[in-house]
């Protein structure tokens, strides 16, 4: 990174679980980030209510206001999250869902990099390409490679101390900052 003003990217995390090991994957993300990255949480997508449209003409919620709100101000966005049944937890796409319903739309055109995890080998993949579809017709700019899908989960991070121990696996995150920060910068 050149010595251009930082760039700022939220991290969006699909667990509520207390010790979640993607939560633990999104308090990792800034001690991977290369220098001139600030990275933050986006806020949490608990308590959020069920989308409904009834409930949205009453006005959105404040804490998804918060939550867009970051997200607008951000340069990119980290969605961290496992993968429940094949697919995106619920939580998140709900999330995701109320988002969609604001104007301006704060993942419309924005940056995103994907990372799932899972205890299991497949590391998430199908939720990942869920999420990808999903981020289409939000017309979020989802970065492409590398694609971060951590089989194992459990045996590469730390939720006491967020220590990605697996050296492997922090590199490609290191790897991925660096491509979202190309993406939303392409000059660097
Ligand atoms: C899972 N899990 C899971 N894992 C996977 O690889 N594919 C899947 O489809 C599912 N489905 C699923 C559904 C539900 C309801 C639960 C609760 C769990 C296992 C999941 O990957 C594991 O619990 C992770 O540890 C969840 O991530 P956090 O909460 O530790 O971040």
């Amino acid at each position: 990174m050149t010595a251009q003003k930082p760039l700022r990217f939220v991290t969006l995390l699909g667990s509520l679980r207390r010790n979640s090991f993607h939560a633990a994957i999104a308090r990792a993300i800034p001690s991977l980030a290369p220098e001139g990255i600030k990275i933050a949480s986006a806020g949490s997508i608990d308590g959020l209510p069920h989308y409904d449209a009834d409930l949205q003409a009453e006005g959105f919620p404040p804490a998804l206001l918060a939550m867009a709100a970051a997200i607008q101000e951000a340069d990119a966005v980290i969605i961290v999250t496992p993968e429940y049944n094949y697919s995106v937890p619920g939580a998140l796409k709900n999330a995701l869902d109320w988002l969609s319903r604001l104007t301006p739309q704060p993942l419309a055109e924005k940056p995103v990099a994907i990372q799932t995890g899972s205890p299991g080998m497949i590391g998430g993949a199908r939720a990942q390409y869920h999420l990808r579809q999903i981020m289409v017709f939000l017309d979020a700019h989802v970065l492409n490679k590398p694609e971060i899908m951590i089989g194992g989960i459990h045996s590469k991070i730390d939720p006491e101390t967020s220590e990605v121990t697996d050296e492997a696996t922090a590199a490609l995150m290191a790897q991925q900052l660096v491509a979202l920060a190309r993406m939303v910068r392409p000059g660097d």
